[in-house]
């Protein structure tokens, strides 16, 4: 097994496998459509109004260690905004799936975003990106105030996972930053048509290139966006 950026970025066999048989279906089909593919970069024709966003495992490290939370995620963006995307979770034999206006399926079952109103209530999930232990904006801070004002924080391994997860309503929020295209594509549309709310973390619009994204059922969006904005710093934390 390989490292990539750093150490603990690792890229197995099956990452580029997964990629492969995914760049080969794509070409076969949208020969004239651009690509944006982890493992790859960027393929195709990128003046294409139509963008394939692969991650052909999200979740590398579970996948590595054998925990089974981990996904393909593919997405369609059209004009830069994601409009079909599908995540496949194969060690849970779990297939989301969404389209621009045709609603959201887990194993072609209609799902809905959760219905909890309050943030303390609340069950989230947060991701650490590899950069973590180079910047002090690492999400370390913001990990430790929510999980101290919601039910609990996960930390899946899996960014596809988790907007699907909430997608689905078995947790409520989501936020990370340090994301690229390719995590969050497919996840973006899945949340949308299951009824969440997407945003960057001060609720304007979301811009996918800034890598931050929150992500809940809605309902809780506007308090934990408040609760991020006003984190405060780890050193609070000594007293
Ligand atoms: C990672 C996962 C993880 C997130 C990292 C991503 P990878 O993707 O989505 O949950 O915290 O930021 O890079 O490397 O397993 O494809
Ligand atoms: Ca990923
Ligand atoms: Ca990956």
């Amino acid at each position: 097994m390989e490292a990539k950026s750093r150490p603990d970025d690792l890229v197995t066999a099956a990452d580029k496998g997964s990629e492969e048989i995914i760049l080969k279906m794509l070409n076969r089909h949208f020969p004239d459509h651009g690509i944006l593919a982890e493992e790859s970069g960027k393929l195709g024709d990128q003046t294409s109004k139509y963008t394939w966003a692969i991650d052909p495992i999200d979740g590398t490290t579970n996948f590595a260690h054998n925990y089974p939370l981990f996904a393909v995620s593919i997405g369609l963006l059209i004009d830069g905004i994601p409009q079909v995307g599908v995540v496949y979770n194969p060690a849970l034999d779990q297939l989301f799936r969404a389209a621009r206006g045709l609603g959201a399926t887990c194993n072609r079952v209609p799902m809905q975003v959760s219905k909890t109103q309050e943030l303390s209530r609340s069950m989230l999930v947060t991701g650490f990106a590899y950069d973590r232990r180079e910047t002090k904006d690492n999400n370390y801070a913001e990990f430790c105030h929510l999980t101290h004002l919601t039910q609990g924080v996960r930390r899946s391994g899996s960014a596809s996972v988790d907007l699907a997860s909430v997608a689905c309503g078995s947790l409520d929020g989501y936020w990370e930053r340090g994301l690229s295209p390719w995590d969050v594509a497919a996840g973006i549309i899945i949340l949308e048509e299951a009824g969440g709310k997407i945003t960057a973390y001060d609720r304007s619009p979301l811009v996918l290139s800034s890598g931050r994204i929150l992500a809940t059922n809605g309902l809780i969006h506007d308090q934990l966006s408040e609760a991020l904005l006003t984190t405060p710093p780890l050193s609070s934390w000594d007293q």
